[in-house]
């Protein structure tokens, strides 16, 4: 990318001109002395107390339940985007206008994951498409990726929460297999949670983003790196930067991998 586009994403994520890309060795990230962090997940079907308690609609008993995992990590592309499509597996099924599946190649080396769709992507169809998303492209620029080329977009959920609510355990639990799959289908070389959702769902902790980002976790033996969502650092611009490191992290581990 010429460098007045670099400039021009940079301001726009509002870290021109103090962060510029620089060579690998200056970038800034993990200081040498951290030893990797080692978490390996299964997308967790609980996830932590802090997910807001939501009535738990659905009620299907265990037995019912595997089986349904079983056939969910059998299926290939076609069959799992049309399951997604017509899933009636949670009380979300009710309210959402579309399912928001994924986008991008699905032999991506980069998988990103984020919580759950907003009003636009319910919309669209398509994941990361507001505001939210128009930072992560710009971000993504910034590092020299772009959506669907080498990339790959999903969310834990695939409906959205009703008013963006907070997603529920039973929610997380019913839809955990559809990512669990997808990961499975696109056996990417590196993921970054984005989001305290997409964080424990994937790493099983309550830990804080803050206390999690710049080292290096793994998902079932995946190299998992944690970042803020993109809609926090609408709200919140000092975090930006941080973003940036972790962006800056996560090429620099990619390229090492
Ligand atoms: N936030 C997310 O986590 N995912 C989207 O697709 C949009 C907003």
């Amino acid at each position: 990318m010429d460098s007045s586009r670099r400039a021009l994403f940079l301001r726009e994520m509002g870290l021109s001109p103090v962060w510029r890309l620089r060579g690998e060795d200056s970038a800034p990230g993990m200081p040498a002395s951290e030893q990797p962090r080692i978490a390996t997940g299964r997308i967790a079907a609980e996830v932590s107390a802090q997910v807001s308690a939501q009535p738990e609609v659905a009620q299907v008993p265990a037995l019912m339940q595997d089986d349904r995992n079983a056939r969910i990590m059998r299926m290939e592309w076609a069959e799992l985007t049309a399951a997604v499509a017509t899933c009636q597996a949670c009380p979300l099924a009710k309210t959402r206008t579309n399912t928001v599946f994924g986008v991008g190649d699905q032999q991506a080396d980069w998988l990103i994951i984020g919580e759950a769709p907003g009003a636009e992507e319910d919309a669209r169809g398509e994941p990361f498409v507001g505001q939210a998303g128009r930072l992560l492209d710009n971000m993504f620029a910034s590092v020299g990726l772009r959506r669907g080329d080498n990339v790959y977009i999903a969310n834990v959920l695939k409906c959205r929460p009703p008013g963006n609510r907070n997603p529920n355990t039973s929610e997380v639990a019913q839809c955990a297999p559809h990512l669990q799959r997808q990961i499975d289908l696109i056996r990417p070389k590196l993921i970054i949670a984005m989001g305290r959702f997409a964080v424990q769902a994937l790493l099983e902790t309550d830990a804080t983003i803050a206390s999690l980002r710049g080292k290096l976790h793994r998902y079932q033996g995946v190299p998992l790196i944690v970042s803020y969502h993109p809609a926090y650092l609408l709200r919140s611009l000092t975090e930006k930067a941080k973003a940036w490191e972790d962006l800056c992290f996560a090429r620099r581990t990619m390229a090492g991998l």
